[in-house]
């Protein structure tokens, strides 16, 4: 027996148990990427403190504005939305926060290299989703992914050229 709640949306559930699957797995990778935005926001020093913290920051910001929107999808296609903590830990395809690194220059390429993680990861979920028969969710990678190369696009244009 299905774990999903019951709607009327039209897609199959064996669809939507795949969809709730993925967005709760992404959910889950975006809070382990909050949280090293975060101690990347807390704990960068160097000449660049102030630029590098606001960005940390923001970029931390538009990633819980995207968790959001990737949850409540889960939760419309009758999945039990979101990841425990727990559940975070035990699926996060992310390495751990260097806490100790502090450097700017290093920090920025750190924050940079997840990012670009989590970006790819969710611009190949766009297909998937496609696949699977689902404009709306494919959308809503779209929406997230773009945001995540914009990001990234912050990141990188700070990089030395
Ligand atoms: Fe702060």
């Amino acid at each position: 027996m299905s774990m999903l709640s019951d709607t009327s949306i039209n897609l199959p559930v064996s669809t939507r148990e795949e969809l709730v699957a993925l967005l709760n797995t992404r959910v889950g990778l975006l809070t382990d990427l909050f949280a090293q935005a975060k101690l990347a926001h807390w704990n960068v020093r160097g000449p660049h403190f102030i630029a590098y913290h606001e960005l940390f920051d923001g970029i931390a910001e538009r990633i819980l504005q995207a968790q959001n929107l990737m949850a409540e999808r889960s939760a419309m296609l009758g999945g039990l939305a979101g990841q425990t903590i727990q559940e975070v830990v035990a699926s996060t395809s992310l390495d751990q926060w260097p806490k100790a690194t502090r450097a700017d220059h290093e920090v920025i390429q750190l924050v940079g290299q997840r990012l670009a993680q989590v970006a790819n990861l969710i611009r190949a979920d766009i297909d998937r989703a496609a696949q699977l028969g689902d404009a709306d969710t494919a959308d809503l990678f779209t929406e997230v992914s773009r945001q995540l190369d914009k990001d990234l696009w912050f990141i990188e244009a700070h990089y030395t050229v």
